[in-house]
């Protein structure tokens, strides 16, 4: 594993051309969005850094074999006559996950424990011990994909833990959006932490602190460990001068950053967030509602991006005329600023009567959603 490797990053629905862009910013070469992917190429101080730096993967695989099988025992055969010492040590210990295992093939499970044996017996014969399985912290952790007649790719995967795991969770409130999905809705809305940033309805607080490493230049995957750093070959050394030049770069938020909610537990836990994360300095938070929340003082303007209930616990109140009153805010009190929403209730965001200037849809979890912008002129009323 060496100097060219293929690499594949999966990632979310909408997100693939903003992941593409922050791959050849990394430095990633023929760097090609798919469908939920980008491929590229790189060597292994890059690999490594896709890992802790890109902010919209969800994970890396490295790609080590493409090959097409006619029926399972083909499938064990080639997965045998693979050479798995460089990834893998016999006392080791590795799992595998299959993705689509094609029409033919029997089921998920049936093709991760053939998997498995092809490498369990390559190691038993040539070193009379095996490597165990492991599905919580394996040493290897395998990605077999098998589409149409049985085209398989055999990945590595790099990372371990998905990468939306930043490692600045503990607690969350209701409906989390997740991290990666946070990113790449600042990355859509062109976000790169220049100017004033604002969630009025923050939530457990993951846009505020996306957009707060962003600001800060700080890598996200700097407070958790990634798959690789159990492989056989890892370069401590590399991985070492990679990490502390990650630390190097950051720097104090340039513009102000506000976040706000109606509910104080919610406040609390997006407070403890972005103490781990670091920036609590750099993020304003208050307890308030949207319609008493007014900009930063002294900012002409900036960017706000949020995500109001999609609906309402009963009792509470009229979700249609909470995002009237979103608009009416917007409008009155907000000039200057471009406002990207995102909800998954299409009746509502009519609701807030402003001209949408761009709609990308996106998936919040299973939740089919729209990401809606709206740009407030100085001194006009929508
Ligand atoms: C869907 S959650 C946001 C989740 C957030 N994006 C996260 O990742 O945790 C919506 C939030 O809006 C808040 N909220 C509801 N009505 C509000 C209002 N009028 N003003 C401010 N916040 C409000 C709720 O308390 C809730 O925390």
């Amino acid at each position: 594993m060496h100097h060219d490797l293929t690499l594949a990053l999966p990632t979310l629905m909408g997100l693939e051309e903003t992941l593409a862009d922050e791959a050849r910013e990394l430095g990633l070469s023929e760097v090609t969005p798919g469908r939920r992917v980008v491929t590229a190429r790189g060597n292994l101080e890059l690999l490594y850094r896709a890992n802790l730096e890109l902010r919209t993967a969800v994970r890396v695989l490295v790609t080590l074999d493409t090959f097409k099988v006619t029926h399972e025992q083909s499938l064990y055969d080639r997965l045998r006559a693979t050479n798995w010492r460089p990834y893998l040590a016999p006392e080791g210990s590795l799992f595998v996950d299959v993705v689509d295992p094609g029409r033919w093939f029997r089921n998920t499970h049936f093709i991760a424990q053939l998997t498995k044996d092809a490498i369990v017996d390559q190691f038993r014969d040539k070193y009379g011990t095996r490597p165990s399985v492991d599905k919580r912290q394996p040493d290897m952790r395998i990605h077999l994909r098998i589409a149409g007649e049985g085209e398989v790719t055999l990945s590595l995967d790099s990372s371990g833990d998905g990468l939306h795991r930043r490692g600045y969770r503990r607690r969350t409130g209701e409906a989390p959006i997740n991290e990666v999905l946070a990113a790449g809705m600042l990355g859509i809305a062109g976000y790169r932490g220049e100017q004033p940033f604002v969630d009025p309805m923050c939530g457990s607080g993951t846009l505020l602190a996306e957009a707060a490493l962003i600001a800060t230049r700080r890598a996200p995957g700097l407070l958790r460990s990634f798959g690789f750093e159990r492989w056989p070959d890892f370069d401590r050394a590399t991985w070492a001068t990679i990490r502390q030049a990650a630390l190097d770069r950051i720097r104090p938020a340039p513009q102000p950053i506000l976040g706000a909610d109606i509910d104080g537990v919610a406040v609390a836990i997006s407070r403890a967030t972005f103490d781990r994360c670091g920036v609590l300095p750099q993020v304003t938070l208050v307890e308030s509602s949207f319609a008493d929340l007014r900009p930063p003082q002294g900012t002409e303007g900036g960017l706000m991006v949020t995500n109001p209930p999609y609906e309402m616990r009963l009792q509470t109140g009229d979700i249609e005329g909470l995002y009237q009153e979103i608009g009416d805010n917007l409008k009155t009190h907000w000039a200057g600023y471009t406002a990207w929403l995102i909800s998954a209730n299409s009746a509502a965001v009519k609701r807030v009567g402003l001209r949408t200037t761009r709609k990308v849809p996106l998936m919040n979890g299973p939740v089919e959603a729209r990401f809606c912008r709206y740009d407030m002129y100085t001194g006009s009323a929508s």
